[in-house]
């Protein structure tokens, strides 16, 4: 009796579904968050050009991380992936998920009134400092579905989408604070990295409420 070929179960090129049909089943998966100093959260993500199943796949396993962290806000950069794609859910533990997705984020409008929030990044766990921010902001992304849109949006969810803009474009928000404190921080992390000690978040009872991500 002939065994199955060696291509038994792939799509044959040129078919509809290249990438062949495991890829409707594979898994959510919680992915590795990166940690100051690794470099690449310095890198400057590339636009989104086509919102394929591999970028679907990506978000879904930026929320399934980002809920498990947990956080409220994740880009992309911060599980490894260098594409502007952010998410995003501001919901309270008693309120119903708010999952919310932005490609291709832009600021296109800042107010000149600003206010000092306190941030955290999942990338720089148990660190939490006053930041000054714009408080309101205006911008466009594409949804999901690759439909334009634009909000403008003010308190937390102005400055959710500022940091993590930010992380898209290759900055922390410890490049907002002093140079004094930027570099105790990194100071810090560079040490528990050389003596190769995780730096653990903290407990999820002890997670604030200005968590960000
Ligand atoms: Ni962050």
């Amino acid at each position: 009796m002939p065994g199955l070929p060696a291509d038994a179960g792939r799509a044959k090129a040129g078919s509809i579904d290249p990438a062949g049909r495991t890829a409707y089943i594979a898994p959510m998966a919680k992915r590795e968050i990166l940690i100051i100093p690794d470099k690449r959260l310095r890198l400057k993500s590339e636009p989104i050009a086509a919102i394929d199943k591999s970028i679907r796949a990506l978000v879904d396993d930026m929320f399934e991380t980002m809920y498990e962290a947990p956080g409220i806000g994740l880009a992309a950069i911060q599980i490894g992936v260098a594409k502007r794609v952010v998410t995003m859910d501001l919901a309270k533990k008693d309120e119903p998920k708010a999952p919310q997705v932005f490609i291709n984020p832009e600021l296109t409008w800042k107010s000149e009134e600003k206010a000092t929030y306190e941030e955290g990044c999942l990338s720089i766990p148990e660190y939490y400092e006053e930041v000054e921010r714009p408080t309101g902001v205006k911008v466009k992304f594409l949804d999901l579905a690759g439909k334009p849109q634009e909000i403008e949006a003010r308190g937390l969810l102005a400055t959710c989408l500022q940091h993590e803009i930010d992380h898209i474009n290759g900055v922390l928000f410890i490049d907002h604070i002093s140079k004094l404190k930027r570099d105790m921080v990194l100071k810090k992390f560079k040490k528990a990295q050389k003596r190769g000690e995780p730096v653990k978040p903290l407990a999820d009872d002890k997670v604030p409420s200005h968590h960000i991500g």
